[in-house]
């Protein structure tokens, strides 16, 4: 069997959080919509976005050695919006979209201000798979605020998230 070279669009039904990546190289700063972003190590915390190679974020990631994390909140999808449809190198966004920023603690690129959670990352590692880059960083600060509740994205789409669903089971 070869492997795919395309996934089906109806199998494609990944939900998934929006996160905001922030980077400044050389005082040229970016913000970017990315839904492949995610945990990969509890010990040490570690976290992994995916950036496309046509991003104008892909190079800036490959020349920073750190990045911000900004989980998106309820009322934030039109920064998710705003940051995944506009390219940093046609306009910079933070000032044209006026999206709230606020200065990190660590790293040299600011953090969305009003998120779900925020995470300051020292880049570890960098991977090329296919036409994405895995970056994986260390947070050297992570804060949440209880106040706000993280968004889901799907198949081009916002959600706040929903009612649970029973997970019981028979043993
Ligand atoms: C909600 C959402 C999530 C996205 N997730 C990713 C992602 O995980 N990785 C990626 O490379 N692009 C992702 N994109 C596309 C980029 O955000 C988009 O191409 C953006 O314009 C790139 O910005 P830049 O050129 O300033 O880096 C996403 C877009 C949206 C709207």
């Amino acid at each position: 069997m070869q492997p795919l070279t395309q996934i089906d669009r109806e199998a494609w039904r990944f939900v998934n959080s929006v996160s905001i990546i922030t980077v400044a190289v050389d005082g040229v700063v970016n913000a970017m919509s990315a839904e492949w972003c995610a945990p990969v190590s509890l010990k040490p915390p570690l976290i992994g976005v995916f950036v496309g190679e046509e991003r104008f974020t892909r190079g800036l990631i490959e020349r920073a050695s750190t990045f911000g994390v900004s989980l998106l909140a309820e009322d934030q999808a039109w920064i998710g919006r705003a940051c995944g449809r506009h390219s940093g190198g046609a306009v910079d966004k933070i000032g044209a979209f006026q999206i709230p920023t606020e200065p990190a603690q660590f790293i040299d690129a600011p953090l969305i201000a009003g998120a779900a959670a925020q995470f300051e990352c020292r880049v570890l590692d960098r991977r090329v798979y296919g036409s994405h880059m895995l970056i994986v960083g260390e947070p050297l600060r992570a804060v949440g605020n209880p106040a706000k509740r993280a968004i889901a994205y799907s198949r081009g789409r916002f959600y706040r998230l929903g009612e649970e669903v029973d997970a019981s089971y028979q043993v």
